[in-house]
């Protein structure tokens, strides 16, 4: 701990502080989990639901075509058109829209007519309407998969709430929307979740890619299995094709209490105040959406106490969702008895005139919950590398969280390498695009199935 920050702060973040031991334990509870989520008998109980992608192709490098591609699944929406020229040459055009957070939960009529007006516009800005191209619809929440363009919403994550989509097929709340409408003619031909758009991106040029990993907004993966053992496939024992990919839906482990052990106090606030409390648990530990939240409480608490800010607390720094995660890449960022990025996320904040421990306090409690999120990830790469069984992979990667922290990938690397057996090799690549040239070869999959029909 560095010497400037009070012992009061080293007491309130020591729950974050989660040793070996524990990181061990967490490896253990999540394959139990994971093993639940696959098997038919437990799938309907298990949290980790580990669900049934449908896709069972990796990239040849062949796959060509214009396809189109929404994404929907953060803070932003975008519509892509995506271009596979050649196995080194991808065109993508893409328009992200201004997403009303009004939306977010709102009626689930008005979500999917945003989506097709965007769509539309996008088509007629680019000359489109006319022509019936296939689309990819990257959806990142948990679904129930019953074929590659049929998926059932589970459930809400990441502060969606709109109403009368639980339960609904989404792609055919979506194709009702353009029907509505009447202006396009599109074909949508998968869905899929973000994980999975990652994974296929990053095997387009890496062929040993395996895994697809999310720490953004929320955090998520999904993997390549054995099709024998994705026992909630129907065709599971019969599938001529050896493998599935799983999406896993891991934010959700620890909703059944087993992860109370690397959870705080703050961690209980962030939970209650969320519109989804008691669900995606693990999420809320690592991703982007609660860890600036989580800085804020234990700042707030420490001003409280008298312990930071000589007891002076801002009106900003009150408001709810006020400390951007964002923040916590800036303050991270300064060099060590630097702190020009911390001024400027402490001015922004309206907290002026602050003493040197005042701001090493508040690195330091930065620091204690992002090298949590790592830590957890790195738990949970691990759980699959070594469910897999296998010797070296190549992990895709992608969201806001893992490209913007200057230490994440370094912690990731760090921790998984001291959890794995040895010998096992790994490597971790950022993965571009995952939902506009995954969404896209996701699509090229589905539609050259459904030509062999
Ligand atoms: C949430 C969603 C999941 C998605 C992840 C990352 O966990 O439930 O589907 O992959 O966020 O965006």
């Amino acid at each position: 701990m560095p010497s400037l920050v009070h012992t009061e702060i080293e007491t309130a973040v020591k729950g974050f502080l989660i040793d070996q031991e524990k990181m061990t334990e967490v490896v253990e509870r999540m394959t139990k989990e994971i093993k639940m989520g696959l098997a038919k008998d437990t799938h309907a109980r298990a949290v980790i639901k580990c669900f049934v992608s449908h896709v069972q192709d990796l990239p040849t490098g062949k796959e060509r075509g214009k396809y189109l591609a929404l994404d929907l699944g953060g803070s932003n929406f975008r519509v892509l058109l995506v271009n596979l020229i050649s196995n080194s040459d991808v065109e993508i055009m893409s328009k992200g829209y201004n997403f009303p957070l009004t939306l977010m939960s709102g009626s689930g009529k008005a979500l999917f007519d945003f989506l097709a007006e965007s769509l539309s516009e996008f088509c007629h800005t680019h000359g489109l309407e006319n022509e019936s191209l296939p689309l990819g619809f990257t959806f990142s929440f948990p679904l129930q998969q019953q074929g590659l363009s049929k998926g059932i919403l589970v459930a809400w994550t990441k502060g969606f709430s709109c109403e009368g989509v639980v339960g609904k097929n989404v792609v055919s709340l979506l194709q009702e929307a353009i029907d509505r409408r009447g202006d396009i003619k599109i074909n949508t031909v998968a869905i899929l979740n973000d994980t999975v758009g990652t994974l296929m991106s990053c095997a387009f040029y890496h062929p040993n890619c395996r895994i697809g990993l999310i720490v953004g907004t929320g955090s998520n993966a999904c993997y390549v299995e054995k099709t024998v053992n994705a026992e909630c496939f129907e065709g599971y024992q019969t599938s001529p094709k050896p493998s599935m990919i799983i999406n896993c839906e891991w934010g959700a482990f620890g909703d059944n209490g087993v992860l109370e052990f690397v959870r705080t106090s703050y961690d209980k606030i962030v939970d209650k105040v969320t519109p989804n409390p008691g669900k995606q648990t693990f999420e809320k530990c690592i991703s982007g959406m609660y860890m600036g939240e989580l800085v804020r409480l234990v700042v707030i608490d420490m001003i409280a106490k008298g312990f930071m800010f000589h007891g002076i607390i801002s009106e900003k720094i009150q408001e709810r969702w006020s400390f951007k995660t964002a923040y916590i890449s800036d303050v991270e960022s300064d060099a060590p008895g630097e702190y020009r990025n911390c001024n400027k996320v402490l001015s922004e904040l309206g907290i002026l005139g602050c003493q040197e421990p005042d701001k090493e306090a508040l690195r330091y409690i930065c620091e204690a919950v992002s090298s949590r999120s790592a830590k957890l990830c790195a738990c949970g790469l691990v759980t699959i590398i070594n469910k897999m069984n296998i010797n070296e992979v190549v992990i895709g990667i992608d969201g806001s969280v893992y490209r913007f922290h200057p230490k994440y990938h370094d912690m990731l690397q760090y921790h998984m390498k001291k959890l794995l057996k040895p010998g096992v090799k790994f490597e971790l690549i950022v993965s571009e695009d995952g939902s506009g040239r995954g969404a896209a070869l996701v699509a090229a999959t589905a539609v050259q199935a459904k030509s062999k029909l």
